[in-house]
């Protein structure tokens, strides 16, 4: 050891010969020192395992572990086929791998949702990839924990929640008119889950936030949502790169709305009860309760949180109408109902939309058989007990929309589409596209709202087909239709 110390001491003298000597120096002693400290980090784990009854399963190769089986069975929208029920059947349905370095539990069953959903900043944390940190911004909600994270929650749902519902319904019919009168009407052929990203972009930021949407900057927040989940490589030319970059352009936009928006607050020239959220939030600020980069952090977790999941439901649902025309026979016989009620050009009340029941059970059975999230991960903040085993302190856990959806002990022949199943309960955590505990999702009202408005305006105005009715879904990482759902449009003359 001493005489390379000192062969690289002599070499150093030149600083070329410098250089290459300790590049060589590092080549040698790079994969050594990896693979000693490898070995004893595995024996380290052994002897824990050995100690403790970790979870069964496979951790696959040193490092990756299963990463690569996961992407790829990710990647094809088979994630459930491919890498949940396989180790199911072999381990049961609590069962370790390694994934992305982490040493990761994954579990299954609506009990074990309950456990570990509910024990949210007890027993776990959420646990987000630094890209995605980095880019949401690490003072939006999903970064918050306990008293924090409440308060954040608080200001939120009152306009998420079902007081703040009411004033949300005209201004969403009309965003839909407007939507469709300016993307469907005279077109033969669109991209319905385009459609639905602009309508969904437009409602969260006009609706919701009170911000209008300037030409160009879904293009840029799309940008951002590209890279959410890619590697945090700050390269030129990676995805991450280039969400980063926009992300700044995003913030120095969402800056100067907010400033000016609190210059009309504190002037007196807009009063905090235009219902908005954006207003809400800027009255917290200008109280001292919430910082500016909380505002802007959120109104970007905002849109992440609702963009790609609200878009990817309603395309489905209007698949699965296409797919089951009983159902959707069904469905317009509840929105004709409804219209027949109204005069014309008469927008939708909460009464309205509560007599939806039906075009409501045909979205939840959607996101039952498509959930747009698959799970998400947390990690363990202490040595959890669980069915027997420990999970260790610091690994992830990962929960599943699908250990519960896709299961027969809680959905009857759960690969069939079957709406009327939501007649009956069912047990409390097994059906849990929007998540479950003090994380359930928080826009889930407003999701809820999107989709039957949007569903009620298409299918009293017009017919459509499916152009590929076997169109496949891709996954990167959130699912959407490989040709983003084209569909022939045809007005109803009513
Ligand atoms: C069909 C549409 C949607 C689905 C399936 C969905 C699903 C989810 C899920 C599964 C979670 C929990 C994630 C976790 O446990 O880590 C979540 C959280 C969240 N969602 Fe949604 N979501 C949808 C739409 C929306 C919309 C429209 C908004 C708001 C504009 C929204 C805002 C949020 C927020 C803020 C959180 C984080 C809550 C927290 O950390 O306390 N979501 N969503």
């Amino acid at each position: 050891m001493s005489s390379i110390f000192s062969l690289s001491m002599n070499l150093t003298s030149s600083p070329m010969l410098g250089d290459i000597a300790y590049f060589i120096l590092w080549g040698m002693l790079f994969p050594l020192l990896a693979m000693v400290s490898f070995n004893f980090l595995r024996h380290k784990q052994c002897c824990y395992e050995e100690k403790r009854k970790v979870p069964p399963g496979e951790m696959g190769f040193p490092l990756i572990g299963e990463t690569m089986e996961f992407f790829n069975a990710q990647r094809r929208n088979q994630l459930f086929e491919k890498f949940v029920h396989p180790r199911v059947v072999k381990h049961g349905k609590v069962f370790k791998t390694r994934i992305m370095g982490s040493p990761t539990v994954i579990v299954n069953g609506a009990e074990a949702n309950k456990f570990l959903l509910s024990n949210e900043f007890k027993l776990v944390k959420s646990s987000w990839p630094s890209s995605s940190v980095q880019l949401m911004g690490s003072d939006s909600i999903m970064e918050k924990d306990g008293e924090r994270h409440r308060f954040l929650r608080g200001v939120i749902g009152t306009s998420l929640g079902y007081v703040g519902l009411e004033p949300l319904v005209p201004r969403l019919c009309n965003s839909v008119i407007f939507h469709l009168a300016k993307h469907w009407q005279g077109q033969e052929k669109i991209s319905l889950y385009r459609s639905t990203k602009v309508l969904t972009f437009s409602i969260v930021f006009e609706c919701l936030l009170g911000i209008n949407v300037e030409p160009g900057m879904l293009d840029i927040f799309e940008r951002v949502l590209e890279g959410v989940f890619s590697p945090a490589i700050m390269c030129p030319g990676t995805k991450f790169w280039r969400a980063k970059k926009a992300r700044m352009e995003i913030e120095k936009m969402l800056v100067k709305v907010v400033r000016e928006k609190r210059k009309e607050i504190e002037g007196g020239l807009q009063r905090e009860q235009d219902g908005m959220l954006l207003s809400k939030l800027i009255c917290g600020m200008i109280q001292g309760e919430i910082s500016e980069k909380e505002v802007i952090d959120n109104v970007v977790l905002l849109v992440f949180a609702a963009h790609d999941t609200t878009s990817f439901a309603v395309a489905m649902t209007f698949k699965m109408l296409a797919k089951h025309p009983d159902c959707y026979g069904k469905v317009l016989q509840e929105h004709v109902a409804i219209r027949r009620n109204k005069r014309w050009g008469e927008n939708l009340t909460l009464e309205d939309i509560k007599k939806m029941k039906y075009t409501w059970q045909v979205a939840r059975e959607t996101m039952r058989l498509f959930p747009p999230i698959f799970g998400s991960f947390r990690k363990a903040i202490t040595d959890i007990e669980y069915e027997g085993f420990t999970i260790p302190k610091g690994w992830k856990v990962l929960w599943t929309t699908y250990g519960t959806h896709f299961n027969e002990e809680y959905f009857k022949d759960p690969m069939s589409f079957n709406p009327s199943r939501f007649d009956e309960g069912m047990p409390q955590y097994a059906f849990v596209p929007f998540g479950g505990g003090p994380r359930v999702c928080a826009g889930y009202q407003l999701a809820k709202l999107n989709i039957l408005i949007f569903v009620h305006y298409v299918v009293t105005q017009y017919e459509w087909f499916l152009l590929h009715p076997d169109e496949s879904i891709t996954m990167d990482p959130l699912p959407f239709p490989s040709f983003g759902m084209p569909i022939k449009i045809f007005p109803k003359h009513t």
